[in-house]
């Protein structure tokens, strides 16, 4: 075993480009201060660098396999002192691979080995590691107490990315967002040193975590308040028949009049795909309440239940996960190829609904490809995303009523095609002709790969933007955790 490591090595290097001087000093950095490193070509190598999203490839300067705090701030000192850049991974599952950097040669340092969770039962705080996935947080907080946090759908999607980007998901009208539940975390920053930080202490990084937490630092531990799970809930699908563009204006239109004052037990979101149509969602509470609540959407919309089910806290994410394990921890494989943007508007006027069900049933109809867009009832006069003020967290778009994620993709195996973007894109494009600039945004848990740096950062962040760049120039002012669509440093 030990003449054999060595040799492993040798080969490892030897497969991959050209070892330059800067490459072979971060690996002796590295190896010196005894911080684990996946060998290229092994199997835990294959795992931790390849992104969600195979249409997009990176390859990393090194893959970090941290199983310590220590292992993170020494791998963030190598990559600083050598001239690379440092990016912390967790569930890996970035629509654009940010979790590899976005881009070639960054240190990923791979956290997902790192997902220790702990419930005070005093408190109701719990104490998640910097690696740990929506899934085994979900099972883990509600084994130890009953108790849970409102978050995305996919068990396999880290708390790292999901949460400091804001995290949407099935309890959020309800109970807000993912980040919302964050009462505090510890951070190594770029110097390597560690911080703590909630309302009181660093509030400044604090608030920019819950929104751009990516661009300011690695979070190692996060900490949550929690809410006891309800006794009950009750998911649903209703398919929805729309032939006409004038049917389907009608229906978007008594939509969005209901998502704007549905009851607060309630969360949906209306699925298109290029086939079929559904309301789907989930309510607090039992059948009865959930009928009573939907009944007006469904008579202004024709649309008819097509399937309702109660049942407890972790139904309902086996449900909307997909998966009957929802503990996904490290070694969880997921990959799709794909293309994804995004928007949040405001509710769309006559005008905007028509260009947008134009668009929809003249071009997207036509098109072959498997595209769906998900229209997330995201906040309005009900919901607890937005209750609190605009600018609480850096997340920039409470106030937004629709959260529309474009989503286009191909079969395995097949590439995207180079001009691919533009289904989604002229989809976006329809909507948001002649709109305010104001009056739309993106959310980069949705990103735009495609997107510039300047415009991502306008479209992320918006109104937040100076005064993130400001508190990025304090905590990274060599941006050292840079990724194509990052704060920058003011
Ligand atoms: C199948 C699927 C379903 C999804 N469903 C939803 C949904 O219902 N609602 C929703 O809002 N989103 C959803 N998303 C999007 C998801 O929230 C984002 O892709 C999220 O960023 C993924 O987080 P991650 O840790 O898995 O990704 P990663 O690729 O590991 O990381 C994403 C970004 O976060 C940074 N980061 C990761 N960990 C840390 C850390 N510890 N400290 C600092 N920065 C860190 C990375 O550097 C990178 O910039 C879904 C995605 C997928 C693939
Ligand atoms: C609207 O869609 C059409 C058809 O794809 C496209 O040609 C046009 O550029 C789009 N308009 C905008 C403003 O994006
Ligand atoms: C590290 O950076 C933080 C944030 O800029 C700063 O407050 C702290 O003093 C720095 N620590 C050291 C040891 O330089």
């Amino acid at each position: 075993m030990r003449r054999i490591a060595p040799l492993f090595a040798l080969l490892g290097a030897a497969t991959s480009s050209p070892v330059s001087a800067r490459s072979a000093a971060l690996l002796d950095c590295l190896a010196a201060a005894e911080v684990p490193v996946d060998e290229v070509g092994s199997p835990e190598y294959k795992l931790d660098a390849t992104g969600f999203n195979l249409a997009l490839r990176y390859t990393p300067a090194a893959v970090v396999a941290a199983t310590t705090v220590k292992h993170i701030q020494d791998a963030v000192t190598c990559a600083r002192e050598n001239g690379f850049r440092a990016t912390p991974k967790c569930g890996g599952h970035s629509y654009a691979n940010f979790g590899l950097g976005g881009e070639d040669g960054h240190v990923v340092i791979e956290m997902s080995r790192m997902n220790k969770v702990v419930l005070d039962k005093e408190t109701g705080i719990v104490t998640a590691e910097g690696g740990t996935r929506l899934g085994h947080f979900a099972w883990e907080a509600y084994n130890q107490g009953k108790r849970a946090i409102s978050h995305g759908t996919c068990p396999g999607v880290g708390a790292g990315g999901h949460v400091l980007h804001g995290g949407f998901g099935m309890s959020s009208h309800t109970r807000g967002l993912a980040s919302d539940w964050l009462v505090g975390a510890t951070v190594v920053l770029a110097n390597s040193t560690m911080v703590r930080c909630s309302e009181t202490e660093n509030p400044d990084l604090f608030w920019a975590l819950r929104g751009a937490g990516g661009s300011m630092g690695i979070v190692t531990e996060f900490r949550f308040r929690t809410f006891e799970v309800p006794e009950k809930v009750t998911w649903f699908i209703a398919a929805v028949q729309w032939p006409t563009e004038e049917r389907a204006l009608a229906g978007l239109k008594a939509a969005q009049e209901f998502a704007d004052t549905m009851p607060a037990e309630l969360n949906m979101r209306l699925f298109i795909a290029r086939r079929f149509v559904n309301f789907e969602g989930l309510y607090h509470g039992g059948r009865e309440g959930l009928q009573a609540a939907l009944a007006p959407l469904l008579k202004a919309t024709g649309a008819n239940l097509a399937l309702v089910k109660t049942g407890d806290w972790v139904d309902q994410a086996r449900h909307f996960g997909g998966m009957t394990n929802i503990d996904q921890q490290h070694g969880h494989e997921d990959h799709d190829t794909f293309f994804s943007t995004s928007l949040y508007t405001k509710a769309l006027s006559d005008e905007q609904l028509r260009a947008f069900v134009g668009y929809w049933f003249q071009h997207a109809k036509a098109s072959p490809r498997d595209w769906h867009v998900q229209m997330d009832f995201h906040g309005g006069k009900t919901s607890a995303v937005s209750k609190p003020a605009s600018d609480h967290t850096a997340y920039a778009y409470r106030d937004a009523l629709f959260m529309f994620l474009l989503y286009d993709r191909v079969d395995h195996g097949v590439a995207y095609p180079a001009d691919g973007h533009l289904l989604m894109d002229n989809f976006v494009g329809n909507i948001t002709q002649g709109m305010d600039r104001d009056d739309w945004g993106m959310y980069i848990n949705y990103p735009n790969h495609r997107l510039g740096q300047e415009e991502a950062q306008q479209n992320y962040w918006g109104r937040h933007l100076p005064r993130l760049q400001a508190i990025k120039k304090a905590v990274d002012p060599e941006d050292l955790f840079h990724f194509p669509q990052g704060v920058l440093p003011a």
